[in-house]
């Protein structure tokens, strides 16, 4: 494996399971749709963020940590996630939620990701100011220096990508081997990768395993927080950062490699659109399968278009990377509202 040479925890259910999606090829009369199951990591409902927590756990407890500390949105999966992964090592754990969101129903603010957060008895913190990540993590910074003064040893799980090391993105270098292995034993190749990209370590995690395993495949990333030129400059670098973790040339990969699409963003992070209940509702009826809001619902929707449009061949093998999120489903009553 690329990524043998790091600690890593063991948190996950692995492998997810990869499935070919009959109905939803049908209904969509395009490509051949395939789903990677990483909804089904396990841990506290699962997700993208159990994977990308084996290393940064790994290297926190490498580094002697007995606490976490992150932040995310109020519904974040990720908050939820490394919460649950604190609690699974026996250690301390606080979070910052931040207000994200404008306009949300009182159900955004406490069921869900926020009802399971403290549900799981973590310390909560509220960040008012939503769009201000290098704020945000430095609250983080400045609380575990106050949990140093009370004798823990705290590792930061931090949001912003500015001179960080992207350790969690390991876990999709990890994916992308892991998906390689079962689509080949299944005869199948893939053509192309579709993911949503946020914090941009599974973007960059997927893109640099496909470099890393000198594979061919392009990876379509889909904005669910920043523009894409924003999205895009934050993934190559995340991605050279990966690269050169894993000792290869940072420069294999290139800018043309890097494919980030706003169009599904909408109004902004957290914001239903008509594209996002469509896909919800597709998925949901097609194939049993449920997407979040925020993330995977504006990815599909990413995808779907793509299809319509003649993007793909008939023959073509389209591998979608679901991430998780379905807790955050909760603090969107209204999707069924007079149904
Ligand atoms: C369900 C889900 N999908 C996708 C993402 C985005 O992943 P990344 O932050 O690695 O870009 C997140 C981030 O929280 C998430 O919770």
């Amino acid at each position: 494996m690329l990524t043998n040479k790091f600690p890593k925890a063991n948190l996950a259910h692995l492998p997810t399971p990869l499935e070919f999606m009959p109905n939803l090829t049908k209904h969509l009369n395009g490509p051949k749709l395939w789903i990677k199951r990483d909804d089904a990591t396990g841990l506290a409902m699962g997700g993208n963020k159990v994977r990308q927590l084996e290393y940064y756990v790994g290297k926190a407890q490498a580094d002697g940590c007995d606490a976490l500390l992150t932040t995310g949105a109020v519904q974040s999966n990720h908050v939820r996630q490394t919460i649950a992964a604190a609690r699974k090592m026996g250690w301390y754990v606080e979070a910052q939620l931040e207000h994200r969101v404008d306009g949300r129903m009182p159900e955004y603010d406490n069921s869900g990701n926020p009802f399971l957060d403290k549900l799981m008895g973590a310390k909560l913190h509220y960040y008012p100011v939503g769009e201000d990540e290098g704020g945000a993590d430095q609250a983080m910074y400045d609380r575990a220096e106050e949990l140093k003064k009370d004798g823990y040893n705290p590792f930061v799980i931090p949001l912003g990508a500015v001179g960080k090391t992207p350790w969690g993105a390991l876990g999709y270098v990890e994916c992308i081997e892991e998906t390689l292995l079962q689509a080949t034993a299944t005869g199948m190749k893939i053509d192309a990768i579709v993911v949503p990209t946020g914090s941009a370590n599974t973007h960059a995690g997927v893109l640099g395993g496909v470099i890393g395993l000198g594979l061919d495949i392009p990876v379509y990333g889909f904005c669910v927080r920043r523009d894409m030129y924003a999205q895009h400059e934050r993934v190559l670098v995340k991605t050279r950062k990966v690269l050169q973790l894993l000792d290869i040339d940072e420069n294999a990969v290139t800018g043309d490699m890097v494919k980030c699409d706003d169009w599904v963003l909408g109004p902004g992070y957290g914001q239903l659109t008509e594209e996002v209940e469509e896909a919800i509702a597709m998925l949901g009826r097609e194939e049993g399968i449920l997407l979040d809001p925020t993330y995977t619902a504006k990815s599909m929707a990413g995808m779907i278009r793509m299809i319509r449009e003649g993007e793909f061949t008939k023959d073509q093998n389209i591998l979608y990377l679901h991430t998780g999120g379905t807790p955050a489903l909760f603090g969107y009553p209204e999707l069924v509202a007079g149904k």
